[in-house]
């Protein structure tokens, strides 16, 4: 649970209750087959939120709704949650600060792993900051390659940023909240490009993967876990004639393969980690949404953001 944010989500939660229709009821039952036959599937991410009610149903079949964002052909900075039935029915919606603050309130959040996660900070932290404040502190944000900590006062985040380019990495973060026994509330990590720069081997990729899940799985972790999914990478724009030979297209498919084998994810072989799809939200944005073929530009991330707060109110 997140702290603060446990009352609304409850208001929330039986207001959607109500809304349920009978054609929707049909269409869970549906999706609940189709859950039944996932063998491992972790309760920590609803702790605290989940009740033994009849929205059961409807939480779960919309955890693999929530990446299905689309963007606008004609303006690239507009998305929105795709407008097929079911997505309608799982109510998500963009959150404005006042919200998103509600709802993050007084909770731990660490994002750890290489720019793109460094990218989401700033999508988030651009979500509870105004503009103003936000200018103060971006030189401090962009420095290359350091861990960042931004505490918001007025309602009780502590953001975290720790740059973990690496998997080893991300296991050894896990390994030190669990020897201090301090867990953050929400956790995000993604790692994977610069295990294929400058080790271009996706089956060690696969095998640190392994590790991490294994270093979660079964942990003392209630909180909030995502894995921040790696962007759609466009070979031809890609900066360095390096870039471009080691992170061809057919490397990206074994990293993803790796990346689905582990189990490490929720939505693919019930996983402790739900992912945020960066893939398939920088694939929607498109082209022109990118310089470098890599990093894109901050609505994609912003909807990464909006993906998972929204994760938080299921
Ligand atoms: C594009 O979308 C953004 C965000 O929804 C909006 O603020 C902006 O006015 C739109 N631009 C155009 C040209 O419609
Ligand atoms: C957002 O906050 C406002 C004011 O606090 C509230 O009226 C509104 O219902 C909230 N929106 C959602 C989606 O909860
Ligand atoms: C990350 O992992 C790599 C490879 O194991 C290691 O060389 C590096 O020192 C680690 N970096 C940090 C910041 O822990
Ligand atoms: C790739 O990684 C695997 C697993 O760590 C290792 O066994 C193998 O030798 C590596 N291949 C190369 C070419 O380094």
């Amino acid at each position: 649970m997140v702290g603060g944010a446990l009352g609304w989500q409850v208001h929330q939660r039986r207001n959607r209750a109500l809304l349920l229709s009978g054609a929707i009821l049909f269409f869970f039952i549906f999706v609940l087959r189709l859950h039944l036959t996932i063998p491992y599937f972790p309760s920590s991410l609803s702790d605290g939120v989940s009740s033994p009610s009849s929205s059961f149903n409807r939480d779960s079949s919309c955890v693999s709704f929530l990446n299905d964002v689309a963007w606008d052909p004609h303006n690239s900075s507009s998305y929105y949650w795709a407008r097929s039935p079911q997505v309608v029915a799982c109510q998500f919606q963009r959150l404005a600060r006042a919200n998103a603050s509600d709802l993050l309130s007084g909770s731990w959040v660490v994002v750890a792993g290489d720019s793109q996660a460094r990218l989401f900070v700033v999508s988030l932290l651009g979500l509870v900051l105004d503009s103003e404040e936000m200018e103060a502190i971006r030189g401090d944000l962009f420095k290359r390659h350091s861990d960042y900590r931004h505490v918001v006062g007025e309602i009780g985040l502590k953001l975290d940023f720790v740059w973990a380019p690496y998997e080893a990495n991300l296991t050894g973060l896990v390994m030190e909240f669990k020897r201090n026994l301090n867990y953050p509330d929400v956790l995000v990590m993604g790692s994977g490009l610069w295990h294929m720069l400058h080790l271009t081997n996706s089956s060690d990729y696969g095998v640190w993967l392994t590790s991490l899940r294994n270093e979660l799985v079964g942990s003392g972790f209630s909180a909030h876990l995502f894995w921040l999914g790696m962007p759609r990478l466009i070979n031809s724009m890609l900066n360095t004639e390096e870039k471009r030979v080691k992170m061809s297209d057919a490397v990206v498919a074994a990293y993803d393969r790796e990346i689905y084998q582990s189990k490490l994810l929720r939505q693919f072989g019930g996983g402790p980690l739900l992912l945020l799809d960066v893939e398939s939200l920088s694939r929607k944005c498109g082209v022109s949404c990118t310089v470098d073929g890599m990093h894109y530009d901050g609505v994609v991330y912003e909807a990464a953001v909006h993906v998972m707060l929204n994760t938080l109110r299921i």
